[in-house]
């Protein structure tokens, strides 16, 4: 099973652009264009929240529109860019976001389970694994220990060491690990949120990563007083290979025009110059 990432599109509607450089729109079609010509065909696709700048109405109807040419089912959760009630309105008829509530779901019919998990509190940057929260992760996997599991959130459960964004993290972070612990079938949580490929080791087992993000990405600067900034480094995907017996292994794309690719090959060399 192939499970292509997407995160932070951070899209804007009509034109606009996000933080006066960056063309949100024109970088998420790029993204899709490249997840689309993917050979092999990834089985779903996983957006990890920051789906929106502003979770305006007009901004997820542009994303239906803009996701449009993926043929594999996508699945969606919120960042805190995001509003979970417009998401869902936006999205109702692809039947998996809940009714009322937090955006969590479980998608069952692939090899390797998904839970997926909603950190988003309105209003505020930071994210939360609550009470609440956490114990549906907990009976979610409860209800299948026997089944590989990958889990996606927003928000990532470890500290990264960019500072800036460190304070607005995940609370919670420490009573997720202590769920994962009793839950060893979970491989992985995928995350976005820092706009970089970073990854952590999470409780005994599980590793986390977080993704690129398909328009900007968050400057490396692991300063403790480092100011929050972003660069127009090249974009990027993730894509997590699960194989049973074998588990995840997941690679880094880049999304972008460049030379090759090229034979491993040179020049004969002749004798006489
Ligand atoms: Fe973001």
């Amino acid at each position: 099973m192939l499970i292509a990432q997407i995160s932070d599109f951070h899209l804007k509607a009509g034109g606009r652009v996000t933080y006066r450089v960056v063309d949100t729109a024109a970088c998420l079609s790029r993204a899709v264009d490249t997840v689309a010509a993917l050979d092999p065909a990834p089985d779903i696709v996983v957006a990890t929240g920051d789906l929106t700048d502003a979770g305006r109405p007009e901004e997820y109807e542009k994303l239906r529109e803009l996701l449009a040419p993926l043929r594999q089912p996508v699945y969606l959760i919120p960042g805190n860019h995001d509003e979970r009630d417009a998401m869902r309105r936006a999205f109702a008829d692809a039947g998996y976001l809940p009714a009322s509530g937090f955006l969590h779901y479980t998608i069952e019919d692939q090899p390797l389970r998904v839970v997926a998990l909603d950190t988003l509190v309105p209003g505020e940057a930071g994210g939360c694994l609550c009470e609440q929260r956490l114990r549906w992760l907990d009976d979610a996997l409860a209800a299948a220990p026997e089944r590989p599991t990958l889990i996606i959130m927003h928000h990532p459960p470890f500290v990264t060491g960019i500072a800036y964004m460190d304070r607005m993290g995940l609370s919670g972070a420490a009573e997720f690990a202590a769920v994962l612990s009793r839950h060893p079938q979970v491989e992985r949580v995928l995350c976005g949120h820092l706009h970089r490929s970073i990854q952590a080791r999470i409780g005994p087992h599980a590793i986390a990563s977080t993704a690129p993000g398909t328009a900007h990405q968050m400057a490396l600067d692991l300063r403790p007083a480092g100011p929050s900034r972003f660069m127009m480094e090249p974009p990027g995907y993730q894509l997590h290979l699960w194989r049973p017996g074998v588990g995840v292994v997941s690679h880094a794309g880049v999304i972008g025009s460049f030379a090759g690719p090229y034979p491993f090959r040179d020049d004969a060399p002749t004798r006489d110059g």
